[in-house]
């Protein structure tokens, strides 16, 4: 991943790749022309990477020029096409290859056209590295394509954004998604994750994403993926981990915009918490921390029961009931604690000490990653 200015990309077409693409048009070229020896045309700023490495694959004579017109700000193409500056050379009688980094909207590619009518040349050719066919708007023939790409933005191999990332020897993609940061969070009954969860979203602008809370949601709202749900869970049997993660992709889905998400009570295996990173990968996203909050059994059994005291809570008033319902934790979760250590990304904070002191603790891991 890279930030440019603001903005995050991700790594799309590899060095290779792109090699790969110039030698095969290089090759193609070559073949058509047979012995006509070409003048290459190379279309400013974008192109002269790609120019660069294509006249060295170019296997006979040709000549090379460069040409500059088109404008590109931002991440959309520009209405105003700047005037030709460079077209020195006579091309009367030549046979002119254009070779273009990119071809969007084909904006460029008209004035082109336009600029190379009033010129008496044999034959005009067009080729580009890039073609995002989705954007294509125009009908002139594009006779030779490197590599057809989706409507997305690219930077790196002479492509740039806002000027930046023009230096880069492969091509990265704008992320769907731009950073964010999200949290497993994970205590054992009576640590305080809700407490933090609260406080934690306030001050990172997350979104908190309890599992018990949105099955409850679907449930109660009867949506197609709760309905679902609700059929495995009358019958006794556990709900599938994909009716879950269809679940909260709905709400990441409804939650675009967010800095990220808490996740809690999700994932308890490591098959979910497999199924949790898809998720994020398909969302150009990651889980940055499992965070645990760490409390002494002793100081749980005795939060617990005096939440009991007040809570109704029947599992909160008998200790054997509560010492299980750790003891389960513990077994659950070690496996996760595993899963994510394996990649960096386990955090245990203590939990024990005022809301202020643990939510300063939690900070600061977060602050960290
Ligand atoms: P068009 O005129 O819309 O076809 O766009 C052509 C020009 O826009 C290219 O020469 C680039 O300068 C710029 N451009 C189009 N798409 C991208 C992109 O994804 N990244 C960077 N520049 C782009
Ligand atoms: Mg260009």
């Amino acid at each position: 991943m890279i930030k440019l200015h603001d903005l995050h990309f991700k790594p799309f077409i590899s060095e290779e790749e792109i090699e790969a693409a110039v030698k095969r048009m290089a090759e193609s070229i070559a073949s058509d022309l047979k012995d006509e020896v070409p003048v290459f045309v190379g279309i400013l700023n974008g192109s002269f990477m790609f120019v660069s490495d294509f006249v060295k694959a170019y296997p006979k004579p040709c000549e090379v020029t460069f040409i500059k017109l088109a404008s590109y700000e931002g991440v959309k193409s520009t209405e105003d096409i700047q005037r030709l500056i460079g077209l020195t050379q006579d091309l009367t009688g030549r046979t002119v290859v254009i070779l273009e980094d990119i071809i969007d909207s084909g904006k460029t590619l008209a004035e082109v056209y336009r600029i190379f009518k009033s010129e008496k040349v044999k034959d005009l050719y067009i080729a580009t590295l890039f073609y995002k066919p989705e954007a294509y708007k125009k009908d002139f023939k594009l006779h030779y394509i490197g590599i057809e790409i989706p409507d997305k933005f690219i930077v790196g191999y002479g492509l740039d954004y806002n000027g930046l990332g023009r230096d880069l020897s492969s091509v990265y993609q704008l992320k769907q998604t731009q950073y964010m940061t999200n949290i497993v969070l994970f205590g054992p009954p009576g640590a305080g994750k809700g407490t933090q969860a609260n406080f934690l979203k306030e001050k990172y602008n997350l979104v908190h994403i309890s599992t018990g809370d949105v099955f409850r949601f679907n449930i109660k709202n009867e949506t197609a993926l709760g309905m679902l749900a609700k059929s495995y869970m009358d019958k006794g049997e556990l709900v599938p981990d994909q009716v879950t993660i269809d679940m909260l992709n709905a709400e990441v889905e409804k939650n675009a915009g967010a800095n990220g998400f808490i996740f809690d009570g999700f994932p308890r295996t490591n098959a979910q918490a497999d199924a949790l990173d898809q998720l994020m990968d398909s969302k150009d996203s990651q889980i940055n921390a499992m965070i645990a909050l760490e409390v002494d059994d002793e100081v749980l059994v005795k939060r617990l029961l005096q939440r009991g005291k007040t809570s109704g809570r029947p599992d909160d008033a008998d200790e054997t009931i509560i010492r299980n319902r750790i003891q389960e934790y513990y077994n659950k979760t070690a496996i996760l604690k595993d899963y994510y250590s394996a990649q960096n990304k386990y955090f245990g904070v203590d939990g024990v000490g005022s809301i202020e002191e643990i939510t300063e603790r939690l900070s600061q891991v977060i602050d960290n990653l």
